[in-house]
């Protein structure tokens, strides 16, 4: 059985999905603070006798202590956690509380329990201003917020629990997720929402929303940031493959999860305007704090040693995205 804890996240709900289609038994650990236990509901309903829920606290060692002892489980994939930059910003002890101090309690656990194997979901934040673009796995890791902090901070620890309990762990950095699955069931739900791609599509939807660029004068082809966007249904296939490559006695190791190609927000815009033939208001405003010109994946190492191939395109993402929030506003 795979544990998947913030399994009622917009990534981890994705993973459960795909986890459960793969034929695997999937207990799901969450507080249910952020995400949304309706999609727990749903696998319930369609995977019966291979889905469970346990609620409960990483902050509480006790629940874990209970959920490793009622189910059998083989090998983790940690979503849960605090992820949003600038909240990070105002109020960092909540993300090293709940980050690190919750993730060092599910690490004593397995090693109570004696489960080697995790899958870590990390951030290209991890690197902050990039020194040089396509950033691979080797490029220096200086988070500039406390949300990349808290997940180097846990990198750094999963090391040090390799070292001394054995405690094997893949962790992978993602760049920008976006998409749905494919019948667009599962998407992206954040309140606030900070993200662009539904900014984008909200302001279609939300009378008097406007959607707002932050900066064009960032010195890049048009002048607005440029990120590298991965589809959610790639990226939770890695994890299915990092899952494999730590059953087949891989060592702990550390993979970028992007698509190598860089996208500027102005793109993304178009691409949104092309994909919904709709109009969609727009205002330029001042640059975001913390905001690096330009973040685009190397991807080469996920590609050759897991065997990872990013196969969805932007506009598909985009049209997925599209129909999650059609659904949303019950259009
Ligand atoms: N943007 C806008 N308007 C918006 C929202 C975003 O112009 O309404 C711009 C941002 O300024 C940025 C780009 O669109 O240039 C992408 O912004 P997102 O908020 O969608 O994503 P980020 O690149 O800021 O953040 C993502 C993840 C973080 C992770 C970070 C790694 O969501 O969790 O990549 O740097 F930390």
């Amino acid at each position: 059985m795979i544990l998947v804890t913030g399994g009622d996240g917009y990534i981890g709900s994705n993973c459960v999905l795909k986890l459960l289609e793969s034929g695997k038994e999937v207990v799901v650990f969450d507080n249910h603070s952020t995400g949304h236990a309706e999609t727990g509901a749903f696998f319930a309903k369609n995977y019966v006798g291979r889905f469970s829920v346990f609620e409960g606290d990483l902050l509480e060692p006790g629940d874990l202590r209970a959920l490793f002892s009622d189910y059998d489980i083989d090998a983790v994939i940690h979503f849960a956690a605090f992820s949003q930059v600038a909240e990070s910003m105002a109020d960092p002890a909540k993300y090293w509380r709940n980050n690190v101090v919750g993730t060092m309690n599910l690490l004593d656990a397995m090693r109570d329990a004696g489960v080697g194997k995790i899958v870590f979901s990390s951030t290209a934040a991890t690197y902050g201003e990039p020194e040089y673009v396509p950033i691979d796995e080797k490029h220096p890791q200086r988070p500039i917020n406390p949300y990349g902090q808290t997940k180097l901070a846990i990198e750094q620890m999963m090391d040090s629990y390799d070292r001394a309990y054995g405690i094997r762990s893949v962790r992978l950095r993602y760049f920008n997720v976006v998409g749905t699955d494919q019948d667009a069931r599962i998407g992206e739900w954040h309140d606030p929402e900070t993200h662009l791609i539904p900014n984008i599509l909200k302001s279609l939807f939300e009378e008097g929303r406007e959607f707002t660029i932050f900066g064009d004068d960032y010195d890049t082809r048009d002048g607005t940031c440029i990120r590298d966007y991965v589809n959610v249904l790639d990226l939770v296939d890695a994890h299915l493959l990092a899952l494999e490559y730590l059953d087949e006695g891989g060592k702990t190791d550390f993979f970028n999860l992007g698509t190598a190609d860089g996208y500027t927000v102005k793109e993304v815009f178009e691409t949104c305007r092309r994909v919904t033939g709709k109009d969609i208001p727009v205002r330029i405003a001042g640059r975001r704090p913390g905001d690096p010109a330009v973040l685009v994946a190397d991807n080469l190492k996920a590609k050759t040693q897991l065997c990872w191939v990013p196969r969805r395109t932007l506009e598909n993402s985009i049209r997925s995205a599209y129909a999650w929030e059609k659904r949303m506003h019950k259009c």
